[in-house]
């Protein structure tokens, strides 16, 4: 279960409207986690993952030089898939209460970074659909090498502090705000296995570019 007790939720929306960011290790059960990481593997066995892009709707396009991992989308056709996504609905709520984000609907996917894999530094709001306001990163793999490489780096608001380096390590819940923190997944050495989503608003805001 997500625990979302008051002093930590206080934590959470702090941090996001000061830093962007907030790291949350075992925010996830290791149950949870290990149910997600199976459903990804028998996924990438039947292959039934496709190579993620960048871009929405006509601009989308798979370009291997930005990031090569493979997704699926979460449907909620499982029940693990269920747990995770009634956890990311209180979550909704509690930011939403806290922040007047007015967050409206959560999409997410899972991710396999094979080894060798990478995504360069971006924003996670795509040209021409500017609402995604909060994303979320799960991490799956247990038993994480930090020498494996694979971590998540933000770039922090302050240009004078260093970029923040965060270990996929299973139950880990990252959050970062959407539009304001660029960031990158260094080279892996090892398959690395997470849930990305996005908190999006309602309006989508045409980006006039
Ligand atoms: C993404 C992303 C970060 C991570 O999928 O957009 O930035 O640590 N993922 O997997
Ligand atoms: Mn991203």
């Amino acid at each position: 279960m997500l625990n979302l007790n008051p002093a930590l939720l206080n934590q959470l929306t702090d941090a996001l409207d000061k830093q962007g960011w907030f790291e949350w290790p075992n925010a996830v059960s290791d149950a949870l986690c290990h149910a997600l990481l199976s459903e990804a593997t028998a996924h990438a066995a039947a292959g039934a993952l496709h190579l993620a892009g960048v871009g929405r709707g006509a601009i989308h396009q798979v370009n291997a030089a930005v990031r090569r991992d493979e997704i699926r989308w979460l449907t909620g056709e499982t029940a693990a898939q269920q747990a995770y996504l009634r956890l990311m609905a209180m979550l909704q709520d509690a930011l939403n209460h806290a922040l007047f984000l007015g967050l409206f609907e959560f999409e997410s996917h899972f991710a396999l970074y094979p080894a060798g894999g990478f995504y360069k530094k971006h924003t996670d709001s795509f040209r021409g659909a500017a609402n995604r306001l909060v994303s979320t990163v799960l991490y799956l793999n247990p038993d994480w090498q930090a020498d494996w490489g694979g971590a998540l780096v933000i770039d922090s608001k302050d240009p004078q502090q260093a970029p923040i380096v965060i270990t996929p390590e299973i139950g880990k819940l990252v959050i970062f705000m959407s539009e304001e923190m660029p960031h990158e997944v260094l080279p892996t050495q090892h398959p690395r296995v997470s849930v990305a989503g996005w908190f999006r608003c309602r309006n989508t805001r045409t980006l006039m570019q």
